[in-house]
């Protein structure tokens, strides 16, 4: 279990700590459902990173999980970010990042965003027939082309991006057209982008990605005269949700994908995922344990509402009791969450010593693509978010409170 929590979790004496505080603090003092982010895994994981691939720009994928705190820590590890929205932008420059380090994505940009993306100075990936021009009308100067490889990512096909029926990405004549027509307009057309798909567990198909971005390189030499300073790779390593689980290390899945680049190009990758996933824990309170068809079902006081991954993935998620961590399990438990729908089931079988109304259950691996997602179905407001480093909690999401789901209501 303790190779799904953060770097800094220990068990002592049946109680989880995260980055020296205890879970049962934590939640005491900021309430259930909680997500603790450890600030030591994501610097960790940001290193990994660069030492993966010496010399590379790393933008953190921002819809991981967008908070101008990580955001901060992230850029002081040197990460800048990828954003695709005027939200995701917004993070970004609150948490002081210069246009330099930002990449702006999107496979349906409007003109406030890239009018946006041109005020602030970031990077454009041009992701459509009919961007060159928007761009260069919205005053873009410096733009990245996606091109769409054609590989299937092995993942959920929700989270598959590079096929080639993606909504995303344009397929190499079309990204040749766009370049020629981005140049013809004046932009600078630094480079290519490409990603995959997320939470992949193998190199293989971004391999292949890679042979066919620089297959597509050396067409645009030939047919366009144009050479690309910037290759940017995207971003799609996994992370580990569950024991039985198998993701490379950063250490094993970026060298290669970076060897096989042309000597001389700056390399981009765009990790959001790996950068936060595992740095997060999700605290819940247990309320009603019941068995309902020989199902012992344990409820907790959050659920699909603040991560809507089992739901939109099938995901799967392990668990431990955070305050009786040293003991046995002696049963199987459906975990579900307080939401009005049979299937807000968070874990569908989890062996744990009997739950009691009142323990702390800790599910691991929630630091990405979780509250990221969180949604306020059934008037449930969405949880906080500390940050934790040394014996220290930052709060750097506060609770939502219900007046403010009234707040917009007319
Ligand atoms: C263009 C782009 N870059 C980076 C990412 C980050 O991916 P991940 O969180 O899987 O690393 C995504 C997410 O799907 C993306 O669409």
């Amino acid at each position: 279990m303790l190779d799904l929590l953060p770097l800094t979790a220990e068990i002592a004496d049946g109680q989880l700590s995260i980055g020296g505080m205890a879970a049962s603090r934590l939640a005491e003092e900021h309430g259930t459902p909680l997500v603790v982010y450890c600030e030591e895994t994501i610097r960790a994981q940001a290193r990994a990173y660069r030492a993966a691939a010496p010399g590379a720009s790393i933008v953190y994928g921002t819809k991981a999980f967008a908070n101008v705190a990580l955001l901060r820590v992230l850029a002081e590890e040197g990460v800048g970010a990828d954003v695709s929205t005027l939200g995701e932008l917004a993070f970004a420059r609150e948490a002081g990042l210069d246009g330099g380090r930002i990449l702006f994505h999107g496979n349906n940009k409007s003109d406030d965003e890239l009018r946006a993306a041109a005020e602030a100075g970031a990077t454009v990936v041009l992701d459509a027939p009919d961007e060159p021009a928007r761009a260069a009308a919205a005053g873009v100067g410096r733009v990245l082309v996606r091109l769409t490889p054609g590989v299937e990512a092995v993942t959920h096909q929700s989270i598959q991006t590079a096929h080639d029926e993606s909504k995303f990405g344009l397929a190499p004549d079309a990204a040749l057209a766009a370049i020629a027509e981005a140049r013809a307009l004046g932009m600078d057309v630094a480079g290519i982008h490409f990603h995959v798909g997320s939470q992949l567990a193998r190199v293989e198909e971004s391999l292949v990605a890679v042979d066919r971005l620089v297959a597509f390189c050396a067409r645009a030499g030939v047919e366009l005269g144009w050479t690309p300073q910037v290759l940017d790779i995207g971003g799609g390593l996994g992370i580990k949700y569950t024991r039985d689980e198998h993701v490379p290390e950063i250490a094993d899945f970026v060298p290669p994908l970076v060897a096989r680049l042309p000597a001389g190009v700056q390399v981009v990758l765009e990790p959001g995922r790996s950068l936060v996933g595992r740095a997060g824990v999700t605290l819940y309170r247990v309320g009603v344990v019941k068995d309902s068809g020989g199902v012992s079902y344990v409820a907790v006081d959050g659920g699909m509402s603040d991560n809507p991954r089992p739901q939109l993935y099938g995901a799967r998620y392990e668990a431990l009791l955070a305050n009786r961590a040293d003991e046995l399990p002696d049963g199987v438990f459906r975990i579900a969450g307080k939401h009005c729908e049979s299937g807000d089931v968070l874990i569908d079988a989890i062996a744990l010593p009997h739950p009691r109304r009142g323990d702390l259950l800790a599910v691991p691996a929630t630091g990405a693509y979780t509250l990221a997602m969180a949604s306020t179905y059934n008037g449930v407001p969405n949880p906080a978010a500390v940050l934790v480093a040394g014996g220290v909690a930052r709060l750097v999401r506060a609770r939502q409170p219900v007046a403010d789901l009234l707040r917009f209501e007319r």
